[in-house]
């Protein structure tokens, strides 16, 4: 699925409509350069599952961020890895294999992934312009709501 987001807020309002159709064990891989929007991306998502937006910040200091909610949300942010043994020392695949809804930014890092996992590509196409293509999600749950 494709789509033209104009300004933050719709990419924060298609990341709201993603994480509607997340469940526990769901993961959720961001990928797209600096300032493409991801982190944005994930304020919605987190406010789709009752968490606050204001909550959710670039985790530049932090690798793994974890927000209460009903199904906990374990926010990732690879940026700052270098290399495939350094990804599996920060524990990340604990969360990727537990209950919670995990997503990823930088996730170009993880190299390839399992194809249950959501994939979400963020294209830059001018200041305020994202294409934003989301694979692994079904059209028609997409349409439900
Ligand atoms: N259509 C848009 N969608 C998303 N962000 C936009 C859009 N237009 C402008 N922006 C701005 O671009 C920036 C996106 O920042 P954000 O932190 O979401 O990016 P990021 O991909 O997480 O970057 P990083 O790789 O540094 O973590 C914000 O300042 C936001 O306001
Ligand atoms: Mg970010």
């Amino acid at each position: 699925m494709k789509f033209l987001s104009r300004k933050t807020e719709e990419t924060q309002m298609i990341g709201f409509r993603l994480g509607n159709l997340l469940r526990p064990h769901s993961v959720v891989c961001l990928y797209g350069e600096l300032g493409a929007g991801k982190t944005t991306f994930v304020k919605g998502i987190a406010q789709a599952l009752g968490i606050s937006d204001r909550d959710v910040t670039s985790a530049s200091f932090t690798i793994i961020a974890e927000y209460d909610s009903e199904i906990p949300l374990y926010h990732i942010d690879l940026y700052r890895i270098e290399k495939n043994a350094d990804i599996d020392e920060t524990g990340i695949w604990d969360y990727i294999y537990s209950d919670g809804i995990t997503v990823i930014e930088w996730a170009e890092r993880l190299g390839e992934v399992q194809d249950d996992f959501i994939r979400v590509k963020f294209a830059i196409i001018d200041k305020e312009a994202r294409d934003i293509t989301i694979e692994g999600i079904d059209e028609k749950d997409w349409n439900r709501i």
